[in-house]
């Protein structure tokens, strides 16, 4: 797993060092994804900047493997730096605004052509790698027009996407190009921003997942931001960001924001709320970086996704082999005792799983005494995914579904994870506190200690 700044992660424990990826598993995971994503239609933003890149030639050809696995693909390339390539060679100043650049009478036929140059070379590039790129007119663009005394002139914004036209394109096996220009209902064209395009194609096609792919390994962390977790600090870049907490981050940090990612996490933010599963910021300058990203758990990048509780639910029977499979590393390092399927299969209501996509990430249990206490137990987070804050989010989940169980008091039993719970705000309690049954199932030679919080 390589982390978002180039290094190696390293292993946060003994079981997850004995533990690694084995490869099997990841065929495995591969397998699964492709069987969730066939026919899935996938919005990737590119900015041109990666076009000089070394390794751009690869990007491509993962993405025409992707459509070629059934992935419904629409590319969206950005044309910033074609354009002003463009209006340099001319000599033609088209000043930005707030990252908006005015488009004048004079700019627009040299803005058109820096996005045909783009669009041009994305073709002969899928074309090389065996997939037909089609470049069309699918959208119908309006006037920016004048905001605060400022004419946008030819700069619009998107009115309407074309979705049945598109859907034709990708029907037939085709991979649809769209660049940033668009036509009103009089012909007129107006230049629009790529990143605004692709959000308004991904809420329009329904798409379950929206790329921005540049050459920047995600949105930085602010400093002093409540929910970077020590992950994302250690790495500097956002992981995970539900809607909530974007949310926060454009009221509350929006000036801590450089304006582009400011951009970015607002289209992110309507995106998720319009039905876009997830939206990933991901640096394409990287090899293989977007399949690793759709294909394995490991996340790369700054991810958006629409709801943090979408990923903890009740377990279901699928679950319990996975759920032994993450247990095994630390029952080998004597951290947890042995389970059997039927064993947890007969508990099984009292778990709750922690999900990305479809793999396991997390489980917990929680049992319930007579007495309006309650026993968490069995909490455990693969080894592969440790640090990430779901060992924290799991217990959390549990502690409001005791709460809301009228529980008023909930304890564990552990041998070596005591300052992990302590600092959620348990604390170490005598075994007389326990409820009598399990006092009188208490085993003493593992000599476990009692942590309790009070509701
Ligand atoms: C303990 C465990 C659930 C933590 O899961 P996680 O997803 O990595 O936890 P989070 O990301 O929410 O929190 C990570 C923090 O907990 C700390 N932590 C993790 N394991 C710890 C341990 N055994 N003792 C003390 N602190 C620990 C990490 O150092 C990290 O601290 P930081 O935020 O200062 O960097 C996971 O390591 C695990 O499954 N351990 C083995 C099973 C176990 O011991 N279960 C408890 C018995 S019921």
């Amino acid at each position: 797993m390589t982390e978002p700044n180039g290094k190696k992660t390293a292993h946060r424990n003994p079981a997850q060092a004995a533990a690694g990826s084995t490869p099997i598993q990841g065929i495995r995971e591969v397998f699964g994804y492709l069987r969730r994503y066939r026919n899935q239609v996938f919005v990737l933003k590119i900015d041109d900047v990666l076009m000089s890149r070394p390794l751009f030639s690869m990007l491509i050809k993962d993405i025409v493997l992707l459509q070629q696995t059934g992935i419904r693909v629409i590319l969206v390339p950005g044309a910033k730096h074609s354009i002003d390539k463009v209006l340099k060679t001319y000599r033609v100043s088209s000043p930005m605004k707030d990252e908006v650049r005015i488009t004048s009478e004079e700019a627009m036929p040299l803005v058109k052509l820096g996005a045909s140059n783009v669009t041009n070379a994305l073709i002969s590039l899928l074309s090389e790698n065996g997939a037909h790129g089609v470049v069309g007119n699918w959208v119908r663009a309006r006037a920016i027009g004048v905001l605060n005394g400022l004419d946008y002139k030819h700069t619009g914004r998107v009115e309407k996407v074309d979705v049945q036209l598109i859907d034709n394109m990708v029907q037939d096996g085709l991979i649809p190009i769209v660049p940033n220009i668009g036509w009103n209902l009089v012909g007129r064209d107006y230049n629009l921003s790529s990143n605004e395009l692709a959000m308004s194609i991904a809420k329009a096609m329904r798409a379950s997942k929206l790329f921005f792919i540049g050459s920047e390994p995600g949105i930085p962390v602010i400093a002093g931001c409540s929910f970077a977790d020590a992950g994302e600090i250690d790495s500097g870049f956002f992981s995970n960001l539900d809607i909530e907490e974007g949310n926060i981050l454009l009221r509350d940090y929006s000036q801590s924001l450089r304006p582009e990612h400011r951009e970015l996490v607002s289209l992110a933010m309507d995106a998720c709320a319009a039905g876009v599963d997830r939206v990933h910021f991901i640096d394409g300058s990287q090899d293989g970086i977007l399949l690793q990203e759709i294909f394995s758990s490991v996340g790369h990048g700054t991810m958006f996704y629409a709801n943090q509780y979408d990923k903890i639910r009740a377990a279901q029977p699928s679950d319990i082999p996975e759920i032994l499979r993450i247990m095994q590393p630390y029952v080998e390092a004597g951290i947890l005792i042995q389970r059997t399927a039927e064993s947890i299969g007969q508990d099984l209501e009292e778990f709750a799983v922690y999900k990305i996509d479809d793999t396991l990430h997390g489980c917990a249990g929680l049992h319930l005494y007579p007495d309006k206490s309650a026993e968490l137990h069995a909490v455990v987070v693969d080894s592969n995914q440790t640090g990430q804050g779901t060992g924290r989010k799991i217990v959390s989940y549990l502690l409001d579904r005791a709460r809301k169980s009228g529980v008023k008091t909930v304890f564990l039993l552990t041998t070596q994870t005591s300052d992990f719970f302590m600092r959620i705000g348990f604390r170490e309690a005598p075994m007389s506190t326990l409820p009598p049954e399990k006092q009188a199932a208490y085993n003493t030679d593992r000599n476990s200690r009692v942590l309790t919080i009070a509701l």
